[in-house]
């Protein structure tokens, strides 16, 4: 059985889905702090399974003692985590505190539980801007920001866990550009607020609530000038957890893989490619560079390809069909 923690967020509820389409039994706790519940409802809609739910924080020691007194795990996927990059850098210690706080807070219960097997929710964020491309497990690593530390921080804490605890097994996954939503439309991308990511904001903005997306920077070096990413459908991603489950079940130690499509995608190539699979206009205007941003960013991602036997399928054009869907279907998000 599994322990999804964050399971109500947006990569956790695609892989609860991935999880219970592929016969593991699940539980989630989740916060709620920047999720629905109706998120947790959704999955069970689309996969015909009920499964428990509890809210609680992972960083509280009774609430992790609760569920695994509960069930018999021998598997946990954390994703629970605080994720905005801006409110990191203004917000450090609270990004410390919490995502760190939760990972050994997890990592304890595990010991007490006998749960051998953990996968995280890393991000490429741990590699530094000095890389060339593609980025393969082994680039450089180093981050810009108190949120891509506690990523870099984590991974370093499950390492040495996994080294000191004969018998676990960690697979640290290296999320590129999460994009796209289940092809129902039930569940999807839910922002608070304002959001920082270049799909969602599209999205919203064709919806009519922004006026236009800000292209940040069209001055790179790179062909059109705007920076190029790795966007994944999420639904892909989902299907890399699964993939690390069964790699655990026969490995030993850490292993970091990198989930991404070694497919670059420029920001100008993203609106143009959304326009045209929905038959909509994107309205955008061309701002400053974003502090912070790298010019290229894309995976090679032949090591899940050959370790875990998972590769990206989903295309660009369906990825910006099935976040136009959810965005249609659901123009508040859950609420
Ligand atoms: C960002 C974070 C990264 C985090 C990831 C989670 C930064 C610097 N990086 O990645 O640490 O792991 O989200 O999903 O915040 N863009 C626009 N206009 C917008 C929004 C974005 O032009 O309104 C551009 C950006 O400049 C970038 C691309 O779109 O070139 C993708 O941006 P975004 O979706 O925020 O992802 P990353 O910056 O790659």
């Amino acid at each position: 059985m599994v322990l999804v923690t964050g399971g109500a967020g947006y990569i956790g509820s695609h892989t609860c889905v991935e999880l219970l389409n592929n016969g593991y039994q699940i539980a989630v706790i989740d916060n709620l702090s920047n999720s629905h519940p109706q998120a947790i409802d959704r999955v069970k809609e689309i996969t015909g399974r009920d499964f428990p739910f509890h809210e609680g924080d992972v960083c509280d020691e009774a609430a992790l003692d609760e569920i695994c007194k509960a069930y018999p795990f021998d598997c946990v996927i954390h994703f629970a985590g605080l994720k905005a990059v801006g409110e990191s850098v203004d917000l450090p210690l609270a990004y410390y505190k919490n995502n760190i706080g939760s990972t050994v807070k997890l990592l304890e219960a595990m010991g007490k539980y006998k749960i051998n097997n953990f996968i995280f929710s890393s991000s490429a964020t741990v590699y530094s801007g000095e890389n060339t491309m593609p980025l393969t497990e082994s680039s450089v690593r180093g981050c810009i920001n108190p949120y891509g530390w506690t990523k870099f921080m984590n991974e370093q804490i499950i390492r040495d866990t996994a080294t000191a605890r004969a018998g676990m097994s960690a697979v640290l996954l290296r999320y590129f550009n999460p994009i796209g939503a289940h092809e129902s439309g039930q569940i999807g991308e839910n922002p608070s607020g304002v959001p920082n990511n270049l799909m969602p904001f599209i999205s919203q903005t064709v919806a009519g609530k922004y006026a236009e997306l800000s292209v940040y920077g069209n001055d790179y070096d790179t062909p059109d000038g705007t920076c190029i990413r790795d966007y994944i459908h999420v639904t892909d991603l989902a299907a890399g957890h699964v993939a690390a489950i069964r790699f655990c079940q026969s490995h030993k130690g850490t292993r970091a893989f990198n989930l991404g499509t070694g497919q670059g995608t420029s920001v100008l190539e993203m609106v143009h490619t959304f326009e045209r699979v929905n038959g909509v206009k994107v309205p955008y205007r061309i701002a400053p560079r974003r502090p912070g941003d790298f010019p290229v960013s894309y995976a090679d991602p032949s090591q899940a390809e050959e370790t875990l036997h998972w590769r990206a399928e989903k295309t660009l054009e369906q990825a910006c069909a099935d976040t136009w869907r959810w965005q249609k279907k659901n123009p508040n998000g859950y609420s």
